[in-house]
């Protein structure tokens, strides 16, 4: 089983979004039964809250439903439970960092730096853009999920 967590830092806009775009991904793959995915976020902030209206909407679009998804903070357990952590952005593995205590099992990337474009995803709470962060989060799933291949872990 491979164990994907997503984050970002209020767990209500872009890992919730990962979360359920690779779900989808893996399901139109075959491969749903080879995963655990799930999403948590740098900050208690958003806690208990469900996903962010307009990103539930921009999944909506595409067929994908989040129902059911409250937000929750990341917690040091996290890391032992999971294969790969996958920020959003490089502001929330400094975060991760701290809550972790490190990376000694080198488990903890950002979802961009496996494309051919490294960057941060948009981050749509400023941008109000959730087309971009969904293309953006797309691109990294794919790449994630190449990455995955060329390892043979699918
Ligand atoms: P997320 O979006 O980290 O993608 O869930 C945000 C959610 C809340 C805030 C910022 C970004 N906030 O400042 O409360």
């Amino acid at each position: 089983m491979i164990r994907v967590l997503f984050v970002c830092l209020g767990n209500i806009c872009r890992s919730p979004m990962g979360e359920f775009m690779l779900k989808d991904l893996v399901a139109r793959e075959g491969l749903a039964d080879r995963f655990l995915i799930a999403s948590a976020g740098t900050s208690a902030e958003e806690e208990g809250n469900a996903v962010y209206p307009p990103a539930r909407a921009e999944l909506a679009r595409h067929g994908i439903s989040c129902a059911g998804k409250r937000a929750r903070k990341l917690t040091v357990r996290d890391y032992s439970e999971n294969d790969y952590i996958l920020a959003m952005e490089g502001r929330n593995i400094a975060a991760m960092l701290r809550i972790f205590g490190g990376d000694p099992q080198g488990k903890v990337f950002r979802l961009l730096d496996f494309s051919s474009r490294p960057r941060d995803i948009a981050d749509p709470w400023y941008t109000g853009n959730f087309s971009l962060t969904f293309a953006d989060i797309e691109e990294g799933i794919e790449a994630f999920l190449q990455y995955l291949r060329k390892m043979k872990k699918v």
